[in-house]
C-alpha cells in the first residue's frame, strides 16, 4: 500500500534511527547535511573519491554526532558503476550502516567554460560526475530500498523473478534527494555566462529526479535540492574572497545575500522525515528567492 502518515503531530520530522547514505560528503553541502543528520541521531556514510578528505570529514562529523550514531566513510568513485555496486553492497552489510533508508547525492563540480571554448573531455567529465553518478547511486541504492524496506509480513519478489519490462513490483520505502541547483531552471543575470556545461546537467538532474520518482513508486520520495550561489570549496576561485562582497552578488534578492551550507539543512531534514511523504519529484530551492524574482 502506498504509505499515509498516522503518527504524533511532534514525530513528523524526527528521523533519528534512519541509515543515511551522502555521496560527496566531505563536499561542503554534503559534509554539513552529515553533520545535521548525525546530530540529529542518523547513521551516516559518506562517500567521494579522495580518502584523506573522507577521514577529516569523518572526524567533525563525529564530533557532532548524537551518542550512539555510527559514523562511517566510504571511497567511491560515483562515475564507475561497478564501485557504486560495490559500495551499496558495503553500506547494507553490517561491517556497513545495515540498510539504508536515505540516500543523498551530493556530488558534481563546475567548470566555467565560455561556448566558444568548451573542451569535450571537460564537457563528458562533467556529464559523468553530475548526472551518470547520480543515475547509479539512484538505480543500485533506489532498488535496493525499493527490494528490501518492506513492511512487517511483505514479501519480496526477487529480481530474477520480475517480469520483463514490467516495473519493479516490490513497495519498499526511502527518500532520495538529489542535489540539482538554480541553474537547473535560471541562467542567473550575475555570472550566469559560461555555464553551458553546468547548467545542462543541473536540468538533466532535475529531471532525473521527477523520472525516478515515477520509477521507485510508490514509497520512495525522489526529490531534489537546488541551492544558490554558496561559498562552498567548489566555489572557491569562482566567488569573491570577502564575505560582504561576495553577498553584495545577491543584493537585489528578497535574502539579500548568498547562500550559506546550513540553508541547505532545514530542506535535507524535511525531505528526509515523514513530514515529505507526499512530496516527491520536486525541487526545494533554498534561494533567497533568486527563482522567483530573477
Ligand atoms: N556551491 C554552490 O554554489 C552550489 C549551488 C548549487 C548547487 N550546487 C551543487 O551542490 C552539490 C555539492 O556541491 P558543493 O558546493 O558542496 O561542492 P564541493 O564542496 O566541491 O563538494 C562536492 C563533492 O563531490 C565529490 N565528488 C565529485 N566528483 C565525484 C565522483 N565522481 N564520485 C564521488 N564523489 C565525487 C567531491 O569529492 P572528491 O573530489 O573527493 O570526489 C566533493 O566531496 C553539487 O552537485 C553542486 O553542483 C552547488
Amino acid at each position: 500500500m502506498p504509505k499515509v502518515y498516522t503518527g504524533d503531530y511532534t514525530k513528523m520530522f524526527d528521523i533519528s534511527g534512519k541509515k543515511a547514505v551522502i555521496v560527496g560528503g566531505a563536499g561542503g553541502f554534503g559534509e554539513k547535511i552529515a553533520e545535521c543528520y548525525a546530530a540529529n541521531g542518523v547513521d551516516v556514510c559518506i562517500s567521494s573519491r579522495k580518502e584523506d578528505k573522507l577521514v577529516e570529514a569523518e572526524a567533525k562529523i563525529k564530533a557532532a554526532a548524537a551518542e550512539g550514531v555510527k559514523v562511517i566513510h566510504y571511497a567511491c568513485d560515483a562515475t564507475d558503476e561497478q564501485a557504486v555496486i560495490a559500495f551499496r553492497d558495503f553500506v547494507v552489510s553490517e561491517e556497513g550502516l545495515g540498510g539504508c533508508d536515505i540516500l543523498v547525492n551530493a556530488q558534481g563540480y563546475n567548470k566555467k567554460m565560455f561556448s566558444w571554448e568548451i573542451d569535450t573531455e571537460v564537457w563528458k567529465g562533467m556529464l559523468d560526475a553530475n548526472i551518470t553518478s547520480m543515475m547509479y547511486t539512484c538505480r543500485y541504492f533506489g532498488n535496493w530500498m525499493k527490494n528490501n524496506n518492506l513492511d512487517e509480513g511483505e514479501v519480496q519478489v526477487p529480481e530474477s523473478e520480475f517480469a520483463q519490462g514490467q516495473a519493479n513490483p516490490n513497495k519498499g520505502y526511502g527518500k532520495i534527494i538529489n542535489f540539482s541547483s538554480v541553474r537547473d531552471c535560471r541562467i542567473v543575470a550575475n555570472g550566469g555566462m559560461g555555464n553551458v556545461a553546468y547548467n545542462t546537467t543541473k536540468g538533466a538532474v532535475q529531471m532525473l529526479t521527477k523520472a525516478y520518482a515515477s520509477d521507485l513508486r510508490p514509497n520512495i520520495q525522489v526529490n531534489a535540492i537546488g541551492p544558490t550561489i554558496t561559498y562552498t570549496p567548489m566555489m572557491v576561485g569562482l566567488l569573491p574572497p570577502d564575505e560582504t562582497v561576495r553577498n553584495n552578488i545577491a543584493a537585489a534578492l528578497p535574502a539579500q545575500r548568498i547562500g550559506y551550507e546550513i540553508d541547505v539543512c532545514g530542506p535535507a531534514i524535511f525531505l528526509a522525515s515523514a513530514a515529505s511523504d507526499m512530496v516527491t519529484a520536486s525541487v526545494i530551492y533554498p534561494d533567497g528567492g533568486l527563482v522567483a524574482t530573477s
